[in-house]
């Protein structure tokens, strides 16, 4: 459990990516109490600066002891490096906000959007899930009218942007349009289909149940979210 201090140690895990790097700034813009910051992310980038307040921090790779005397770790590394990272970041004894897939359906782990289920960080034993982006927006709308009325069905369509699948599809965007407007042909690494002025209407693996993995997590993870199994 997260003892109340006037400041707290913070890590980012996944510092270098779209979502880290957003961490980083909210931090900073939110004027959340840190004390210290330590970024973590792959090899790659050991050594690496980033900015925050005017200060530079390297990038660190993470190791066993990473977590020593941090109060709060955010993930977002995927899901690979939440399922082992997360536990033992939480057993040096940090609480761990996890912005992966990975710990979302766990029955034994929260998932908490603050605005809508507040209450379920209080049975959390050190990791806490966050939702996919779009379930998030959309259960902060129900759950006023779920509370009220009792919502039986919802109809949804999401327009996600590229930052939804990384730094690299961001640089994929980028470097197609760059190629478009002078003419030369685009090369596709990060999505089987041109993505610069386009719109590619499919999100991740199709289930057996022909909806998309995409399309599930925003029913299941809202109805996790509202208690409603
Ligand atoms: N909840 C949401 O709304 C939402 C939205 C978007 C994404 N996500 C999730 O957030 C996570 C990150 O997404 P992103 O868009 O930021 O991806 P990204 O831009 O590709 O960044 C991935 C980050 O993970 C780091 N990483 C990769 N392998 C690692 C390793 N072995 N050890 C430590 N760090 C490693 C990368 O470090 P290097 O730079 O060194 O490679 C980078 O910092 C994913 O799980 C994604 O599904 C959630």
């Amino acid at each position: 459990m997260l003892k109340k201090k006037e400041k707290y140690v913070i890590a980012v895990v996944g510092a270098t990516g779209a979502v880290g790097n957003e961490m980083i700034k909210t931090l900073e813009q939110r004027k959340f109490p840190v004390e210290s910051l330590r970024l973590f992310a792959s090899e790659r980038s050991e050594g690496k600066k980033l900015e925050y307040k005017d200060t530079e921090i390297a990038v660190e790779k993470l190791d066993e002891n990473s977590f020593k005397g941090i109060d709060i770790a955010l993930f977002s590394a995927g899901a690979e490096r939440s399922k082992i990272w997360a536990p033992i970041a939480a057993k040096s004894g940090c609480v761990v906000v996890d912005n992966s897939s990975q710990w979302r359906m766990d029955p034994e782990i929260p998932l908490v959007v603050p605005e809508v289920n507040p209450d379920d960080l209080k049975w959390h034993k050190g990791i806490i899930a966050n939702p996919n982006c779009s379930t998030i927006q959309m259960v902060v709308v129900l759950k006023p009218i779920h509370d009220a009325v009792k919502i039986k069905r919802v109809v949804v369509t999401t327009f996600q942007a590229v930052s939804g699948t990384g730094q690299k599809a961001i640089d994929e965007l980028l470097q197609q349009t760059t190629d478009l407007l002078n003419f030369r042909d685009v090369k596709c690494n990060v999505y089987p289909h041109q993505i610069a002025f386009n719109v590619l209407p499919h999100i991740d693996k199709f289930l057996e149940n022909g909806y998309t993995k995409e399309e599930m997590k925003m029913v299941n993870e809202t109805k996790k979210i509202m208690g409603d199994r």
